[in-house]
């Protein structure tokens, strides 16, 4: 299996190539990955002289880019090259519907000439919107209400529409909030634990009541090599973790963990705008084709937070330049 992994550098990306390469031996790896923000080397190092393993850097809007990585010939494409953050897409829209709509385009018309097997979209809960009661289907239809989710969304269309169209061989999975090592430090669990590590306060918005689903980042990148090797193409598969917490419930973990205090440490400030109360996907179908996650929440919490404790010289760095500058204009005002 000869696969492209594109934004492989990314948090969940470089998840699933090191997942893939231990758990299927004779695959092989092409990463193609723009190193934005989020892209970051340092989560595929240990892979360097691994003779499976080969990086490109390339955006996949560039149509070049993507013909050059498929080049070679591929027998699958994953698809996790995206801009992901919410708060992001509120400041900067733009970005969003280029990467996730224009981006998804860029190599749907790759697959299509080339006459790939498999191209897999990873995707995301959000895209059916705010769930106030009940599951989400995979056939429900999508109402997403954020710019990042309405982006998301598009490209979930755009792979629908050439499995309609041209019978693509297509796959969408959609994962639910996901952690793990490695994730960049905007997101509320990073963000927090590292904060907490550096003893400073944690921002939780509005009433901090709303709900995820967490799953942790190898039960999300097998759950996605799973549909690759067993989905039904044209078809869309949830992936949720079956962990649903508020935020609140969550931050008290972490302050807990990291031998803080919710009186000292936690600040509830503006809440985000159109902020999403709740997600909530049935995943019958993923688990019914084989795929059921198997790390225990509590666990893979404590874990995800030790690893951050002892890796201090991954995420000290990031949490620098760019980031504060992005930290400032989020939270500045709040
Ligand atoms: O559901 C899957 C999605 O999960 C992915 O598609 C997105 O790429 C990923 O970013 C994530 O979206 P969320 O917006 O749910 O994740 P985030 O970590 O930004 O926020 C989780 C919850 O915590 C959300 O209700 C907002 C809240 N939050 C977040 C931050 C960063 C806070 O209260 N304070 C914060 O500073």
């Amino acid at each position: 299996m000869r696969l492209l992994v594109t934004g492989g550098l990314g948090f969940i990306g470089s998840t699933f190539i090191h997942v893939v390469l231990r758990e299927r031996p004779d695959w092989h790896v092409l990463n193609l990955d723009l190193m934005t923000y989020a892209g970051n080397p340092a989560n595929c190092a240990a892979l360097e002289g691994d003779k499976r393993y080969r990086f490109v850097r390339g955006d996949i809007c560039e149509t070049v880019a993507v013909e050059e990585a498929v080049a070679d010939g591929v027998d699958a494409i994953v698809n996790f090259a995206a801009e992901t953050h919410v708060d992001r897409s509120i400041l900067e829209p733009g970005a969003f519907l280029r990467t996730d709509i224009l981006g998804t385009h860029v190599l749907l018309e790759a697959v299509r000439r080339h006459g790939i097997a498999r191209y897999v979209q990873v995707s995301t809960d959000e895209v059916y919107g705010d769930v106030s009661s009940g599951e989400s289907l995979e056939t429900d239809a999508l109402q997403p209400r954020s710019p990042y989710s309405a982006s998301k969304a598009g490209g979930d269309l755009q792979v629908l529409a050439y499995w309609n169209t041209y019978r693509t061989p297509v796959l969408i999975t959609r994962g639910s909030n996901t952690y793990g090592p490695r994730q960049y430090p905007e997101k509320l669990i990073p963000l927090f634990v590292t904060n907490l590590l550096d003893d400073q306060s944690v921002p939780v918005y509005g009433d901090g009541l709303q709900i995820r689903d967490w799953l942790h980042a190898d039960d999300h990148a097998r759950g996605v090599l799973h549909v690759l090797e067993h989905g039904e193409v044209g078809n869309v598969y949830n992936i949720g973790g079956g962990n649903p917490r508020t935020n609140v419930e969550i931050t008290r973990m972490l302050v807990d963990a990291c031998g803080r205090s919710m009186d000292t440490h936690v600040r509830h400030v503006a809440d985000r705008e159109g902020h999403d109360r709740r997600y909530a996907i049935n995943c019958a179908k993923t688990h019914a084709l084989g795929w059921t996650p198997q790390v225990a929440f509590e666990r893979g919490l404590h874990e995800t937070i030790a690893w951050y404790r002892e890796n201090e010289s991954w995420w000290r760095p990031l949490k620098n330049g760019e980031f504060l500058a992005y930290y400032k204009r989020q939270y500045a005002h709040r």
